[in-house]
């Protein structure tokens, strides 16, 4: 592939001509953050049920993390990380009638097994995938997608909240965390966050009605008879989970590895235990997207870093989401 126009475009990307290789993060070993590297290599061509989407922005998840470490989602290196993106579509494969080339774009590669995402192009099925609006930059666009689908296949369609819900969230200002804030007040619950005291305030910016300090405070002595926790955090809170909960709520974590002793202590009590692995999901994307557009959800963008400080990206902590830009 040698030549892509984006006849509907004005600004700078209008007339592309691509080269054969593109810029990309890999890593040829497992580790921490000094394994990943700029590497040179080709452009991949999109086939049958693929698009080719020149990537603006790739959000950095803590999944990426453990891959980076161990292999677990994508096997032996070498290999390229990344689950979210924002980008413009630069080619399309056979049959494909979603999307054009020139459509700005953002989503979820499927999870687990088609990362790779930290690289100037990436082939995406085009049903992962929905149009960017213009209201969000493509920064912010590339924050949402993992987070905020998790946030929402939690709250609801697993848990299924409602306008007063009692909810408590942990890690309640993280890149999962400050969504389902925002998520489940949009739904009208009343959210007790669980945060350190630093992030109590940006805890309350977010709509949180109560907080609990972690640092200071056992969550599991101060509230009761509440319908559901979300759980980002795993250790013994799930256990803990428990002791908050009204007969027949509802627990639901990231982390279904941590729920083990939860389980049967759970169905001892009559309540209830899920753990959740993201889904790609243009329609819950959409969703989230509408609320973003209406001013109801906003994505907090911790940092930024150029593709090639994906290093650095992977030791940055702070709170809401890291995105590394791709101009
Ligand atoms: N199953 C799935 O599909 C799925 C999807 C997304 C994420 N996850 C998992 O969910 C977890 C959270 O993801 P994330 O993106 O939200 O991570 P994150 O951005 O690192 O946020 C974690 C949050 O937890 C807070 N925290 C740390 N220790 C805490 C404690 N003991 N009690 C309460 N809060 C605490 C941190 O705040 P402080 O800095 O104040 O400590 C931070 O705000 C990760 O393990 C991730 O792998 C799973």
């Amino acid at each position: 592939m040698t030549c892509v126009s984006f006849p509907n475009r004005t600004d700078t990307l209008s007339v592309v001509v691509m080269a054969e290789t593109m810029r990309a993060i890999i890593q040829d070993e497992l580790g921490g953050p000094e394994v990943l590297h700029e590497a040179s290599i080709e452009i991949p061509t999109p086939g049958i049920g693929q698009v080719l989407v020149r990537v603006r922005a790739a959000g950095v998840n803590p999944a990426d993390f453990m891959n980076r470490q161990t292999g677990v989602f994508s096997g032996t290196p070498p290999f390229t990380l990344g689950w979210d993106l924002a980008g413009v579509v630069a080619a399309v494969g056979p049959g494909i009638t979603l999307f054009e080339p020139g459509d700005d774009v953002f989503g979820l590669l499927p999870f687990p097994r088609g990362a790779g995402a930290y690289a100037e192009y990436v082939v995406a099925p085009p049903r992962a995938l929905i149009r960017k609006p213009d209201a969000l930059s493509f920064t912010q666009a590339a924050s949402l997608p993992l987070a905020g689908l998790t946030a929402w296949q939690m709250l609801v369609e697993t848990a299924h909240i409602s306008d007063g819900s009692t909810v408590l969230i942990t890690g309640a200002t993280g890149g999962v965390g400050h969504l389902a804030v925002q998520i489940a007040k949009a739904l009208g619950a009343h959210v007790t966050a669980v945060v350190s005291a630093q992030n109590a305030e940006l805890a309350r910016t977010l709509g949180a009605d109560a907080i609990i300090d972690y640092t200071s405070t056992d969550f599991s002595r101060q509230v009761r008879g509440l319908d559901v926790v979300f759980d980002v955090i795993g250790g013994d809170y799930p256990l803990r989970a428990l002791d908050v909960l009204r007969p027949g709520g509802m627990l639901i974590s990231t982390l279904p590895q941590s729920l083990g002793p939860s389980r049967a202590a759970a169905a001892e009590r009559g309540l209830r235990v899920a753990g959740v692995f993201v889904e790609s999901d243009r329609l819950g994307l959409m969703q989230i997207t509408e609320l973003v557009v209406s001013g109801t959800l906003t994505p907090l963008i911790a940092a930024t870093f150029p593709l090639e400080r994906a290093d650095q990206a992977h030791s940055f902590k702070g709170q809401g989401k890291v995105v590394l830009e791709v101009p």
